[in-house]
C-alpha cells in the first residue's frame, strides 16, 4: 500500500467510525481533496469498504479478510513481523523467506500469504493450502544456537500455536501437541510446523520457521488422504475465526517464547509445553527414525527437543525426527 493510502487509513481508524470531511483529511495528509479521494479508491481498492463520497466525508465501515501488513502490523512487538511480506499467492512462504534470508533479511522478517501452490511439510510432504482462510507464515530466525540445539525451536513454535489455538476455543482441553510439530484440536490436526535452516559448520546460521495453521478451512474441502485425520479451529468452534486477529495474538505470543527460548532455552519452556503435551507414559511407535519402526514408552522431551522413549528391554532410544503414532492408552 502507499503512504499515502496508509495515512488515510490510519485517520479514518482513528475516527472509529466517524465520519472524516474530505477537506479535513486533506488539510490533515497535507494533499489535495482529489489525492484523498484517490486514496480511498485504492483503499476500496484493496478490499477496506469506506463509505461515503468526497462532497460528505468518508468513514470506514468495514476491514478485508487478508492477512494485509498493514493489519497485522503491532507496535508492542519488538522483532518479529515488524517486516511483513504479504503475497496473495506463492508456491511456499518457506521458500520465500529462506530467499529473503539468504539476501540479509533480519531475524523476525515474516512472510504470510494467501494462498501456497506447493505448501511445504515434514518428510517431503505437501501442506494444503487453499486461498483465504488459513494462516501460512514463515518467519526468519537467527537463533545463537548450534544445529544440535535448533529443534526445541520448533517445540517452541508449537507451544506458541497451542497457545493461540487454545485462546481461540472454548475449552483447552481440546488441544494437545503431538510431537514434533503438530497441534490438534480432539486428536486432529489443526496445524503443521517445518523449520528450514542454513547451518554455517556446528551453528545455525539462519532458520525459517513455517507454520501453517487451518483456519476457516471447511472439513469437506480437505483431499481425501488429510480428511480423517485434519480439521481446522472454525471447524471444532463452530464459528469462524478472524484470522488477523489470530495472526496478530500468534505472533505476539512466539515472540514471547522464542526470547525465552534465546534466553534460558526450552527448559524455560516446559512449564507451558507439558499441559499441551500428553504422550508421556503412553505407548508409541515411532517411524523414520530407523530402518524398523520404533516400539517404546514416551518419557518425556530432552533439552534439545528430542523424545525420550523407553523400549520394552528398559534401554532408552533419543528420537531427533520421525512420525509418531500412539499404539496404546497411557500405562
Ligand atoms: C507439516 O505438517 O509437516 C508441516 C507443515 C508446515 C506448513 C507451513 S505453511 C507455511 C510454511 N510454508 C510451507 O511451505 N510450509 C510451512
Amino acid at each position: 500500500m502507499n503512504e499515502g493510502a496508509a495515512r488515510v487509513l490510519e485517520a479514518l481508524r482513528r475516527a472509529d467510525g466517524a465520519r472524516c470531511s474530505g477537506e479535513s483529511l486533506s488539510s490533515e495528509l497535507g494533499v489535495s481533496r482529489a489525492a484523498v479521494w484517490k486514496h480511498v479508491e485504492s483503499l476500496r481498492r484493496r478490499g477496506y469498504r469506506v463509505e461515503g463520497a468526497a462532497g460528505g466525508g468518508y468513514a470506514l465501515r468495514g476491514l478485508p479478510d487478508r492477512l494485509y501488513p498493514e493489519e497485522l502490523a503491532d507496535d508492542s512487538r519488538r522483532w518479529l513481523a515488524r517486516e511483513i511480506h504479504h503475497l496473495e499467492e506463492t508456491d511456499s512462504t518457506n521458500r520465500v523467506a529462506s530467499e529473503l534470508a539468504r539476501e540479509g533479511a533480519p531475524s523476525g522478517a515474516t512472510v504470510v500469504a494467501e494462498r501456497q501452490t506447493a505448501g511445504r511439510g515434514r518428510l517431503g510432504r505437501s501442506f494444503f493450502s487453499p486461498a483465504h482462510c488459513n494462516l501460512y507464515t514463515s518467519i526468519v530466525l537467527r537463533p545463537d544456537l548450534t544445529i544440535a540445539e535448533a529443534p526445541s525451536l520448533i517445540l517452541a513454535a508449537a507451544v506458541a500455536v497451542a497457545e493461540a489455538v487454545a485462546g481461540s476455543l472454548d475449552d483447552p482441553g481440546r488441544v494437545e501437541i503431538k510431537w514434533p510439530n503438530d497441534v490438534l484440536i480432539d486428536g486432529l490436526k489443526t496445524s503443521g510446523i517445518l523449520m528450514e535452516m542454513s547451518a554455517e559448520a556446528t551453528r545455525v546460521g539462519f532458520a525459517i520457521l513455517g507454520i501453517g495453521v487451518n483456519l476457516n478451512v471447511d472439513r469437506d474441502a480437505f483431499p481425501e488422504e488429510f480428511r480423517e485425520r485434519a480439521t481446522s479451529v472454525s471447524a471444532a468452534l463452530g464459528r469462524r475465526v478472524d484470522r488477523i486477529a489470530f495472526a496478530r495474538g500468534l505472533y505476539g505470543i512466539l515472540e514471547g517464547v522464542l526470547d525465552l527460548h534465546a534466553q534460558s532455552g526450552f527448559d524455560a519452556l516446559r512449564g507451558r509445553f507439558d499441559p499441551w503435551f500428553r504422550m508421556p507414559g503412553r505407548e508409541i511407535e515411532v517411524y523414520g527414525h530407523g530402518p524398523e519402526p520404533l516400539r517404546g514408552r514416551a518419557l518425556g522431551i530432552a533439552a534439545d527437543g528430542a523424545l525420550r522413549v523407553q523400549r520394552a528391554d528398559g534401554s532408552v532410544e533419543r528420537v531427533i525426527a520421525g512420525d509418531v503414532s500412539l499404539s496404546g492408552s497411557p500405562r
